[in-house]
């Protein structure tokens, strides 16, 4: 069994960390070596994407303390913002007195859309295509037979009509497929593709684009947790001041959507970490993300703050989550794998609800912090030790110079070389 606490990791060398983690996850050699050496070859890039002409690394931290449906999980990041990973691993040990994250996904189900143009009468032509419907869906569902053996394939197809656009009206269908433990762009895209004359046929009109919907709306990761008030206690600030005090702040954000963007933000430095480690497409999840929060006219607010009957903090976080576990950069990409393997997820719902997860504590780390300290504390001594190493500083030098800066809450370049100078 995994255990997501391991003490003193903070003050490890990388070896020590690794050599932890290949402990506490059976991680071998070579999926260690991934991590070290940043995954692909250029070579390997080369064939990724066009006009490769190196890489672009990005720090991978591990959150500690994780527990999600009663499992431990040790959680790749990547990302280069500082105070993430702790923060996501502070509200996680919060939310560990409280039994940890409970999460639950829908099936993976994606959106394909077919836009249908020069169509003669929309209503009837929406009504022909859903007496086809039978013959339709068996035909997506025959177009990939490996789906198919893991359990998923076409479930259902929909027409919509949009009488007013700026070329007159339209049909708009969408495939709606299973698509288990992929992402599912791939498969989606080949259905509505091969689909496509079959409409066409039916309707008398044009399919145009064909496409999958990055608002997986149909494919939804939720989270929760429980934070015992007591625990939420610190410095001066009683457990029911930092609780009520993450309530209102979350009051903000669902009213207001200039603050409900940076509240979103923030549960996306915990989501895109994992996604971007995973290898999976963060952009996809970002659209997803904010095109759900708009769902009911007003941009809003993903998650909630709330207290519960014994006056706990109660915390809960729903969002589309379009990650897989088997194709594309998360299969090719060592580093991925490697990801993959250190959380020991069999299934993309599993990943799914661990990202959640670290979502709602990410959001919590940065509400409690904007509730009660204000975020610049927290932040200093991180900033401290990059400006400290702009500076010149390595090895130790790095903790002595931040230290200073920030016992003399100065944290400047200049003075970080005169301090460096100065030791
Ligand atoms: C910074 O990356 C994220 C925050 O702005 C999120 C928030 O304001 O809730 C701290």
């Amino acid at each position: 069994m995994t255990t997501s606490r391991i003490s003193g990791f903070y003050n490890m060398t990388l070896d020590e960390r690794r050599a932890k983690l290949a402990d506490a996850a059976a991680l071998t050699p070579p999926d260690l070596a991934a991590w070290t050496s940043g995954g692909i070859s250029a070579e390997a890039a080369d064939h990724m994407i066009e006009n490769v002409v190196g890489m672009h690394s990005l720090p991978l931290g591990i959150a500690l303390n994780f527990m999600v449906n009663g499992k431990d999980v040790l959680v790749p990041m990547t990302l280069e913002e500082p105070s993430v990973v702790a923060g996501a691993s502070f509200m996680a040990k919060l939310a560990r007195a409280g039994g940890g994250y409970q999460a639950t996904t829908t099936d993976p189900l994606m959106i394909g859309q077919m836009q249908v143009i020069n169509v003669t009468n929309l209503n009837e032509a929406k009504l022909k295509i859903y007496e086809k419907k039978a013959e339709l869906l068996a035909e997506a569902d025959s177009i990939d037979p490996i789906l198919k053996k893991f359990g998923g394939g076409a479930r259902d197809l929909e027409v919509r009509i949009f009488n007013d656009s700026p070329i007159g009206g339209f049909l708009v269908v969408h495939l709606i497929y299973d698509v288990r433990d992929a992402m599912g762009a791939n498969a989606v895209n080949t259905a509505c593709e091969r689909l496509a004359p079959k409409i066409e046929a039916i309707t008398g009109g044009k399919v145009h684009l064909r496409i999958l919907s990055n608002l997986a709306d149909r494919r939804i990761a939720r989270a929760r947790c429980t934070i015992p008030v007591k625990s939420l206690a610190f410095d001066n600030f009683s457990g029911e001041q930092v609780r009520d005090g993450i309530i209102a702040a979350y009051a903000f954000a669902a009213v207001d959507p200039y603050r409900a963007a940076t509240h979103n933000k923030g549960i996306m430095n915990g989501v895109d970490s994992v996604v971007i480690a995973t290898g999976n497409d963060w952009r996809a999840i970002e659209a997803g993300a904010h095109a759900y929060a708009v769902k009911n006219g007003q941009y809003t607010s993903l998650s909630t703050w709330g207290k519960d009957s014994e006056g706990n903090l109660v915390g809960t976080l729903e969002m589309p989550m379009a990650v897989g576990i088997v194709g594309g950069a998360t299969k090719v990409h060592p580093a991925a794998q490697a990801a993959v393997k250190l959380m020991g997820v069999k299934t993309a719902n599993e990943l799914a609800e661990i990202i959640v997860s670290v979502g709602l504590a990410q959001n919590m780390a940065a509400l409690r912090a904007l509730a009660t300290e204000g975020i610049q504390r927290g932040h200093m001594s991180l900033h401290a030790r990059q400006v400290a190493i702009a500076a010149g500083a390595s090895g130790d030098m790095v903790e002595k110079v931040a230290a200073q800066m920030v016992a003399e809450k100065v944290v400047r370049i200049d003075r970080a070389e005169e301090i460096l100078k100065s030791l």
